[in-house]
């Protein structure tokens, strides 16, 4: 099993931005946390971040017969990009989308998602346990 994590825009921030929203738990402190559960697991992690919108649509593209399941944090591009959903249905890698916060608990404009519709389904609210819900729930997943 071999799992592509994919975090978007802001992520490289996590630990120092918005502490009382997204806790204090670092990207690089997530990416230990998700490699450890995948190594119980027996499944292969890579584990990327950018803030650019197109390198995560390549991402996404390239994933194609090369990894099995997808874990995506879009971040804010998941209430704004057409062109990562777009990306999800050509890549057909089944795709789960994550999130730290409870997004649907915020701002309205982060009550929709345009990937979701895409997706197998969405992990949100639990901080850095969503990630490790994500290793447990790709593992699972029926291609
Ligand atoms: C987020 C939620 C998004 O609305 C926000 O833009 C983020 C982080 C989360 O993990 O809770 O950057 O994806």
């Amino acid at each position: 099993m071999k799992i592509l994590v994919l975090n978007g825009p802001n992520l490289n921030l996590l630990g120092q931005r918005e502490p009382e929203v997204y806790g204090k738990t670092t990207l690089a402190d997530i990416e230990a946390m998700v490699r450890a559960r995948a190594t119980q697991k027996g499944a292969e992690i890579d584990f990327r971040q950018s803030n650019l919108e197109g390198e995560l649509v390549t991402w996404i593209q390239q994933a194609r017969g090369k990894f099995d399941v997808i874990l995506l944090n879009a971040a804010a591009y998941t209430h704004t990009s057409i062109a990562l959903r777009d990306a999800i249905v050509a890549a057909t890698v089944p795709t789960i989308e994550i999130h730290l916060s409870n997004v649907h608990a915020r701002e309205e404009f982060r009550h929709r998602s345009l990937i979701a519709p895409v997706c197998r389904g969405v992990i949100a609210g639990f901080g850095a346990d969503s990630y490790l819900l994500g290793v447990e729930s790709a593992c699972n997943v029926k291609v």
